[in-house]
């Protein structure tokens, strides 16, 4: 793709303070999403992908939270923009869907009134456009009979029907940008492939760039172009998703494919732990983030940290020696391209 990207995140550096001092939970991170496009973030627990996702968006309180780098929305520096500005883009230009609908939903407050809340915001609607338009959505996500569903409240419904509410409020704003964080981590397997081929719908018909940030390898192979994987802060590969199945040079990211179970039914295809355990961000390695955990590593991975380097096809890996570590015919023989 020739077209300037939607968004481009570029050396992102997010510092958090906390109760014992401060960490760097971000440290680098650069990828970018095309409009129209699905990018996949992927990486074990703590490893900074909702504190990238949060970050684009500026959720952390101003006190508690340093950046450096750039979030490069449509040429604009997002990290440059001031709170107002920042106002404007949250839930208009760029939404964010949550891992648990429950807690970003407001428990007494029917479902309705919460959707037409973003659409008086973002849109301008009056009180009873925005309910016709709220049910409009409410269908538009399959939700059944969206004309009584509008009028309950929250727990009255299931999980599922509450992400798709979620998904219904992202959506309100008809955004260019669409951030989700392990949306489906919580639904059981059925229902997750329904949200799944629901956001790949409103995708193709809106145009929308996506940002799907999840532990299934599953979910990658089935929806996203690109795929970024991240270690303890810091993306150490990004390849178009055939290339990062079928060619993957991190050792980190061969792990990762390695460690999936052989599939003996749909659900056996998260990411598991690889050997060894990840190092606290407090205690970050020197040199190669990975080194410690990688049996190839040698003097120059322990001293000197890889840069994230692009190859003319677009594959970007940050090890010394990129495809070092055999792919076994195990990874691609588990048929997750189907
Ligand atoms: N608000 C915060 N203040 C301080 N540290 C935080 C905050 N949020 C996250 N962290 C730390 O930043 C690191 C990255 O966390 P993050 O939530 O981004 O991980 P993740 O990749 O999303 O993990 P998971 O897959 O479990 O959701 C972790 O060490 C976490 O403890
Ligand atoms: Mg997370």
């Amino acid at each position: 793709m020739a077209t300037k990207p939607l968004l481009e995140v570029k050396d992102l550096k997010v510092s958090l303070a906390t109760e014992t001092g401060t960490v760097v939970a971000v440290d680098g991170v650069t990828f970018h999403v095309h409009a129209g496009e699905t990018l996949g973030i992927v990486g074990e627990s703590g490893c900074g992908k909702s504190v990238t996702a949060e970050s684009i968006l500026r959720l952390f309180d101003q006190e508690d939270v340093t950046y450096s780098g750039q979030v490069l929305y449509e040429g604009t520096d997002l990290l440059q923009l001031s709170d107002r500005q920042m106002e404007s883009i949250r839930g208009n230009e760029i939404s964010m869907i949550f891992q648990d609908p429950m807690s970003s939903l407001n428990p007494v407050q029917t479902i309705g009134k919460q959707i037409a809340e973003s659409l008086k915001l973002h849109r301008g609607l009056s009180g009873k456009q925005a309910r016709r338009a709220a049910v409009e959505l409410l269908r538009l996500t399959g939700i059944p009979s969206p004309e009584q569903r509008v009028d309950e409240h929250p727990h009255e419904i299931s999980g599922g029907m509450r992400q798709r509410v979620m998904i219904a409020i992202a959506l309100a704003c008809k955004p260019k940008l669409m951030i989700a964080d392990e949306p489906t981590t919580a639904l059981d397997v059925t229902i997750q492939a329904q949200i799944l081929e629901l956001i790949g719908h409103l995708q193709a018909e809106t145009g929308m760039g996506v940002i799907m940030i999840t532990h299934d390898l599953g979910v990658v192979a089935e929806i996203c172009a690109r795929v970024a994987v991240m270690y303890l802060g810091q993306v150490v590969e990004e390849a178009g998703v055939d290339d990062l199945f079928y060619r993957p040079q991190h050792p980190y990211t061969i792990g990762l494919m390695r460690s999936i179970p052989r599939i003996d039914g749909e659900r056996n295809r998260k990411l598991h732990v690889i050997e060894g355990t990840v190092p606290s961000l407090r205690h970050v390695p020197a040199g190669c983030r990975f080194a410690p955990r990688c049996k190839y590593a040698d003097e120059r991975c322990l001293h000197r940290e890889p840069p994230l380097n692009r190859t003319a096809d677009g594959h970007a890996v940050r090890c010394w020696y990129p495809g070092i570590a055999p792919v076994e015919e195990e990874a691609h023989e588990l048929g997750i391209f189907g």
